[in-house]
């Protein structure tokens, strides 16, 4: 019987020999390519030594095509738990020196374990893919891992936080796990997410195009929406979960962490009181009214750079957290198209899922008009916003700036869908819709028949003004609490979230909803 030194001894060399993963040749090239390795990136995305490793001496069971002389323990994947910012969450990261970080069924055994976790004890989970998909070896045990996790991701959705990040290649069906989480975050230049590559791409369409056009961090971001934000290095990447993480409860039972500020309730920022053009048509940016609004002017934006005519993101007010969907008026004057009602629809339903308030900031000329909307089925995809807000029982506040118009004036938040607190300021114009076309339509006739249909348009534009380009017809019926001066939005904000905080309210019960998917 070997003495107890030379046991701890044989521990610590497996340790050490799992530690090297597929070893230090491979991660030589892996650093040669700008990528960390997987343990590298655990120790960037949590707190210092709050890391506690599961099953590091599990091996894969395949004998196949000579994998019985190449076990590495760990099997391509580092799992585990640990804190961010002193709360627990549970991690997998794929070790690309092993197999390509390829997934066998006891890499999928790990994960799924974590993940098990995790929903048990009700913490989040933040995955780190760096992988070349289903370990070929393995065949369909290896697919059978990816589906026991896409169950595990589904089942987990909107119980507890999930976040991806794409550090690698993500081939394969194995793009359709960071697919069902919450967030997807990708590394410029070395992350790609793909269903079939490049060559399989080039044999069935005669398509010519690279890796990265074809589903690299900027397709992703600007062109599918497939992820949610884009990071230049790998280090700002995980610095991204960390702050994500920051605006979320660790599940959907318990509320989101608050953050205390030094940034006065009561301030008022004067450049909002100046910020709506005189001219109607003339755009502003609703970032700045954004930042002016919250705490310390700071906005984690998600998807900036899709569908830009909506912005969503997460912020603070009055140390609370709070989901901000707004129009921006500088993209498409801030029409609601395909992309937008997503975007907003999923982040809407993000936010109540995890019990976030939800701050609207509406500027809304309507739906987008045109035949490649109409076919495209805005009727579908605007329903899932108006759906989203309509079943969201999270404090909800509203704020008009400017125009809503339309069916966008219903879906974006209105009283009528259950908005608690709705605020107009006095640049506020809410109507059927915009006052040309009302005009245009109401007084056809009597501006055919004048003497000078322009002059005649002119003073029934005016009039129209007069009677219902303001706030106050929809102030005298309630359906907007107040009006207020702009500068005072964010006191007023603050003072409703507080009201609202021990808001509830329930749908009927029911299995699911049935969301115009
Ligand atoms: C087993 C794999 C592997 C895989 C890579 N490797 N992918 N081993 N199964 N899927 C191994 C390689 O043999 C190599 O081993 C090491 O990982 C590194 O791979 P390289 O090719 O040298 O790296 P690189 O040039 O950076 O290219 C990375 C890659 C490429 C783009 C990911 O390896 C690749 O195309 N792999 C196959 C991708 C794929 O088609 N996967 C199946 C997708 S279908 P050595 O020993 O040389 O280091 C799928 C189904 C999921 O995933 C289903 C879910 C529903």
């Amino acid at each position: 019987m070997a003495s107890n030194d030379v046991r701890v001894a044989r521990l610590r060399a497996m340790r050490e020999q799992s530690r090297l993963g597929g070893g230090s040749e491979r991660i030589e090239r892996q650093h040669r390519q700008g990528k960390l390795t997987a343990r590298e990136r655990l120790e960037l995305l949590l707190d210092p030594g709050s890391f506690v490793e599961f099953d590091a001496f599990v091996l894969h069971r395949t004998a196949e095509f000579g994998l019985d002389e190449q076990r590495i323990l760990g099997d391509g994947v580092v799992t585990g738990h640990g804190t961010i910012d002193g709360r627990l969450v549970f991690v997998f990261s794929q070790d690309f020196t092993v197999f390509g970080g390829s997934l066998s069924e006891a890499h999928a055994e790990k994960i799924c374990k974590v993940m098990d976790l995790a929903m048990r004890t009700g913490a989040p989970i933040v995955g780190l893919n760096d992988s070349g998909g289903a370990r070929i070896q393995e065949g369909v045990a290896s697919l059978g891992g990816y589906a026991e996790i896409f169950l595990r991701n589904t089942l987990a959705s909107g119980v507890v936080p999930q976040i991806s990040l794409i550090m690698g290649p993500c081939a394969g069906g194995a793009v359709y796990s960071p697919a069902i989480t919450d967030v997807t975050i990708m590394v410029e230049g070395t992350s790609y997410m793909f269903v079939t590559g490049p060559e399989v791409v080039r044999a069935v369409t005669h398509e010519e195009v690279d890796r990265e056009r074809l589903g690299g961090a900027a397709t992703h971001t600007q062109v599918s929406g497939v992820a949610h934000l884009a990071a230049r290095d790998e280090a700002s990447a995980l610095d991204l979960a960390r702050r994500l993480l920051g605006f979320l409860p660790q599940n959907n039972l318990g509320d989101p962490p608050l953050r205390p500020t030094s940034d006065p309730v009561e301030r008022r920022d004067e450049i909002l009181d100046r910020i709506i053009p005189d001219e109607p048509t003339r755009a502003y940016d609703m970032k700045t009214v954004i930042r002016a609004i919250v705490d310390d002017g700071e906005f984690l934006e998600l998807q900036p750079d899709w569908a830009a005519n909506i912005i969503v993101g997460f912020a603070h007010l009055g140390g609370r957290s709070v989901g901000v969907v707004a129009q921006q008026p500088m993209v498409l004057a801030g029409a609601l198209d395909i992309d937008a009602s997503d975007k907003a629809a999923r982040f809407v339903r993000f936010c109540d899922a995890f019990n976030v308030p939800l701050v609207t900031l509406v500027d809304v000329p309507g739906f987008l008009p045109g035949v490649a909307q109409e076919h495209g089925g805005i009727i579908r995809h605007g329903a899932k916003l108006l759906y989203a807000y309509c079943e969201a029982t999270v404090p909800k506040l509203t704020v008009i700036t400017r125009k809503a118009y339309g069916g966008a004036y219903d879906v974006m938040s209105s009283k009528h869908i259950r908005g608690d607190v709705n605020l107009a300021w006095p640049t506020a114009e809410i109507a059927v819709m915009g006052i040309e076309g009302a005009v245009n339509i109401i007084f056809r006739d009597r501006i055919a028949r004048a003497a000078d249909p322009e002059a005649e348009r002119a003073i029934l534009v005016r009039e129209y003004e007069e009677r219902f380009a303001h706030p106050y017809v929809a102030a005298a019926r309630g359906y907007v609490d107040d009006v207020i001066e702009p500068s005072e939005t964010r006191p007023r904000l603050i003072r409703a979230l507080e009201m609202l905080a021990s808001k509830r309210d329930r749908n009927p019960s029911r299995k699911h909803g049935n969301i115009p998917l």
